[in-house]
């Protein structure tokens, strides 16, 4: 054995602590942040989300501001949404070109051209319903999106945000074939650069909430349990996440992440894709509500939620304090 008190003294290791710095695996950087930001229509909109303390949705011009000061932070990357005006049935406003994240896409590209834009393609943000795509009529009567037609609203979408400059697009409605449906979509229309990140692994949660009064996107009825994935049925994230890169998707994501650090595991040791962990709204909003009661470090538990993501194998990470976390790694 040899490996036995008082002979092993694992306390060695952290007795000093430039040692302990030295052997740290997992080493935060700014360069692995994506950070979420919802556009809408209109002028100088800078309205905080009460349940995402310092989120805001945002007009195109201040949502402009706001990408110069994180570009100038060194964040390397955003995720948008958009919240459009009019909603219908079928969410039509997703892929007019002339809606705020197709304006922003153009604008950020003209003048911060680094920054890389990475557009969420879903609809439940502009259906009137609140569901990821087109309603059908079951057979037993009940309504649910219809996973076929909702393909090729998928796929305009995505061809929509790669012709306003997008260049990575993250389907996130969970429709089976919506990545080879978008892979063609964009082939077609000569964007074969423009990348795909694929929400492959994501569930049904409770921790959307609070992204549901950002984006405006909440369902007006039922649930997303028809599209969305079951969290007692960890093995289908192997499949889903198959079944993407088999599709063409370059990326991966798992999502949420600080709360399914297993499947963030499962999948990076499975698959050699890169992979994306997105800290989402309602795992944020927890860490913010429980500082502002002073019953947690706000910062301290940031770092090391984000790191334990870093460290289950995700190497990206997708979170609303990917600012503040820029900030505190400068220091
Ligand atoms: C759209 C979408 C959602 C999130 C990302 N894309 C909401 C949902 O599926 O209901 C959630 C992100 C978050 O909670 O931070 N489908
Ligand atoms: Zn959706």
């Amino acid at each position: 054995m040899g490996s036995e008190f008082p002979t092993t003294r694992m306390r060695r290791l952290r007795y000093n602590a430039t040692l302990r710095e030295m052997l740290a695996e997992v080493r935060l950087s700014r360069h692995d942040l994506i950070a979420p930001l919802f556009v809408r229509e209109g002028a100088g909109v800078q309205h905080e989300i009460a349940t995402m303390p310092g989120q805001f949705q945002l007009s195109v011009d201040t949502a402009m501001e706001t990408v110069r000061r994180w570009d100038g932070k060194g964040v390397p990357a955003v995720l948008l949404f958009g919240i459009p005006d009019a909603k219908d049935a079928v969410g039509s406003e997703a892929w007019n070109d002339d809606a705020a994240v197709q304006r922003l896409c153009r604008q950020i590209k003209a003048e911060l051209p680094n920054v890389l834009v990475i557009t969420d393609v879903c609809l439940c943000e502009y259906t009137e319903h609140g569901h990821c795509g087109t309603l059908t009529d079951r057979l037993d009567g009940c309504k649910d999106v219809d996973n076929d037609i909702t393909l090729e609203s998928l796929g305009k979408t995505a061809v929509s945000h790669a012709r306003s400059g997008a260049d990575i697009v993250a389907p996130s409605a969970m429709m089976d074939g919506q990545v080879g449906a978008i892979r063609s979509a964009l082939d077609s229309a000569g964007f074969s650069p423009v990348a795909i990140l694929s929400y492959a692994v994501k569930f049904a949660s409770s921790m959307y909430g609070p992204f549901r009064d950002a984006a405006e996107s909440a369902p007006t009825f039922g649930d997303r349990r028809t599209y969305q994935m079951d969290y007692r049925s960890p093995s289908q994230a192997i499949a889903e996440a198959r079944a993407d890169l088999d599709e063409g998707a370059d990326m991966l994501m798992v999502k949420p992440g600080a709360t399914y650090l297993d499947l963030i595991a499962a999948v990076k040791r499975s698959f050699d894709a890169p992979l994306a962990a997105y800290h989402v709204s309602g795992e944020y909003s927890a860490i913010k509500a429980a500082a502002r009661l002073g019953w947690l470090d706000e910062r301290s538990a940031a770092i090391e939620i984000t790191s334990a993501m870093r460290r289950a194998g995700a190497d990206l990470v997708i979170t609303y304090f990917a600012e503040q976390l820029a900030d505190w790694l400068r220091e």
